[in-house]
C-alpha cells in the first residue's frame, strides 16, 4: 500500500524522539512554554496547597467556641480540597519531568500563602479567606500565564480556582455569620 510506509515510518520517528529524551519526562519535547519555569512555578503552586492542608487541619482541630463545629467541619472540608489540589499539581510535576517538593524545610517560603494558627474562631475565618483571596489571585494570574502553551497546566489550574473561589465565599459567609458584617469586601 502506497501510505503504509510514511504511517510506519512516522511512528518510528515518533518512538526515536520518545527514546532520546526519555529523561524529559513523560510529555517529550513538544510542550509550548518553559518546562523549567513551568515546574518551578508549580513548585510554588503545590507548597501554597500544602500550607493550606496544614493550616485548615490545626484550625479545623484547634477552634473551638460555642459556634464552632460547623466552622470546624467547614475547614475540614477545605482541607480535603488542598490536599486533593496539592497531589493533582504534584502529579503534573512529575509529567513535565520534575520532582515534587515535598520537603518541609522552606515550605512556607515556597508558599504563596502564609501559616498561621492561634486566635479566635473570627480570626481563623479572617486569615482563611485571606488566604483564600491570595490563592485566587495567584492562580488567575497562572491561568493567563499558562494560556496556550500548556493547556492541560490551565485547565488543572482554573480546576483548583473554581474550588478556591468557592473556599473564598464559604470564608466569607462564615465571617459575616459569626461576625454580624464583612470585614473585607467581597
Ligand atoms: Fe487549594
Ligand atoms: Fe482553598
Amino acid at each position: 500500500m502506497a501510505n503504509e510506509k510514511p504511517f510506519l515510518s512516522d511512528i518510528k520517528t515518533l518512538r526515536d524522539r520518545a527514546r532520546q529524551h526519555l529523561e524529559q519526562g513523560a510529555l517529550g519535547t513538544n510542550y509550548g512554554g518553559d518546562v523549567r519555569k513551568a515546574i518551578e512555578i508549580l513548585q510554588s503552586v503545590l507548597a501554597t496547597e500544602l500550607v493550606c492542608v496544614l493550616r485548615y487541619t490545626q484550625h479545623a482541630i484547634a477552634a473551638h467556641g460555642i459556634s464552632s463545629e460547623g466552622v470546624k467541619a467547614e475547614f475540614s472540608e477545605h482541607a480535603k480540597d488542598e490536599w486533593e489540589h496539592a497531589q493533582a499539581v504534584a502529579e503534573r510535576i512529575n509529567q513535565l519531568g520534575g520532582e515534587p517538593n515535598f520537603n518541609p524545610e522552606g515550605l512556607a517560603t515556597r508558599s504563596a500563602s502564609q501559616y498561621s494558627q492561634g486566635g479566635n474562631l473570627v480570626e481563623l475565618i479572617r486569615e482563611n479567606l485571606i488566604a483564600e483571596r491570595i490563592a485566587v489571585d495567584h492562580y488567575r494570574e497562572l491561568v493567563r500565564y499558562f494560556g496556550n502553551d500548556d493547556p492541560s497546566t490551565r485547565v488543572m489550574i482554573e480546576g483548583i480556582l473554581k474550588v478556591e473561589e468557592e473556599h473564598a465565599d464559604d470564608m466569607h459567609d462564615l465571617l459575616v455569620a459569626h461576625e454580624g458584617r464583612p470585614m473585607l469586601n467581597k
